[in-house]
């Protein structure tokens, strides 16, 4: 599987020096960035091809990994999709936009590609997909960061966000990803509370669902990546288990 990447930060980085540590038949070989020395440091890492011209990588790759930033998915998904090229998307907060993620999910399905959302920085995701249509009745997020990772300059425990995931991700595009995930997964607009923490070095989230099934609660205290404390290392891990899920026979979990 020839895979092209598209934002080669923190979480391309992780992805790519695990890929290529090991036997397997996924070749990243083209690297796309706005600052081009990241896409060449990473290219050479990796034995692959830093584009300047992203459309250069579009007719040989099977599948494009976005690892960029939300507005990175309006851009070039609909390119990519419309190509019929399976794509991965990390920044998922942009698919809150949900006149996009329809148009998205026509033009992979007229032209025979997937779109495939890790589940990224939580756990859980298997089981809220698995109760979502049948009386799921409550599910919210509560996620707590250091300030640093929140970008705030403050010594006490502060509420910075109550309200739906749609209004978070607009506030915080960067730092809530997983409110996104959760909401695709479980197709509805989800609870998100999202405190800064100066008490903590984690990216905390806490997840409950309530239903006709019982309920669960999942707590997941992510280390943040050195490279980027935004972003959980889980989330790249997560990235890294799906492109190697798919040369797999049996499933698990998913
Ligand atoms: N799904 C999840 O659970 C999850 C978790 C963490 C981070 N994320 C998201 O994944 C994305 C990458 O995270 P990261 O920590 O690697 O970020 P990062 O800031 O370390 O790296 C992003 C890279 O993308 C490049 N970039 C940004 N916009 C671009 C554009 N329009 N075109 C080309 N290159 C562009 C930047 O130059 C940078 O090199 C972010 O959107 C982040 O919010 C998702």
């Amino acid at each position: 599987m020839k895979v092209g990447i598209i934002g080669c930060g923190a979480i391309a980085n992780i992805i790519t020096t695990s890929i290529v540590q090991e036997e397997n038949n996924i070749d990243i070989a083209y690297f796309f960035d706005k600052d081009i020395e990241r896409a060449e440091n990473l290219a050479s890492l990796a034995g692959g091809v830093a584009v300047l011209d992203f459309d250069d990588m579009l007719n040989d790759v099977d599948l494009i990994l976005e690892c960029a930033a939300p507005v990175s998915v309006k851009e070039y998904a609909p390119k990519v999709l419309g190509h019929g090229i399976d794509m991965i998307v990390m920044s998922i907060g942009a698919l809150m936009d949900f006149d996009f993620y329809h148009e998205l999910e026509s033009l992979a399905k007229d032209n025979g590609a997937k779109i495939h959302l890790p589940s990224g920085a939580i756990v859980g995701l298997d089981g809220i997909k698995a109760v979502a249509k049948f009386g799921l009745k409550e599910v919210s997020l509560v996620t707590r960061k250091s300030p640093k990772s929140l970008g705030k300059n403050i010594d006490t425990e502060e509420v910075l966000f109550e309200g739906k995931a749609s209004d978070a991700v607009k506030e915080f595009p960067l730092n809530i990803n997983v409110a996104a995930t959760i909401s695709i997964a479980c197709q509805r607009d989800i609870d998100v509370k999202i405190i800064v923490d100066p008490k903590v070095d984690r990216n905390v989230h806490e997840i409950t669902a309530k239903g006709d099934f019982g309920e669960f609660k999942t707590t997941t205290m992510n280390y943040p990546c050195a490279a980027n404390p935004k972003t959980s290392m889980l989330a790249a891990l997560s990235a890294i288990r799906l492109l190697k899920s798919f040369n797999e026979t049996i499933c698990v979990g998913m």
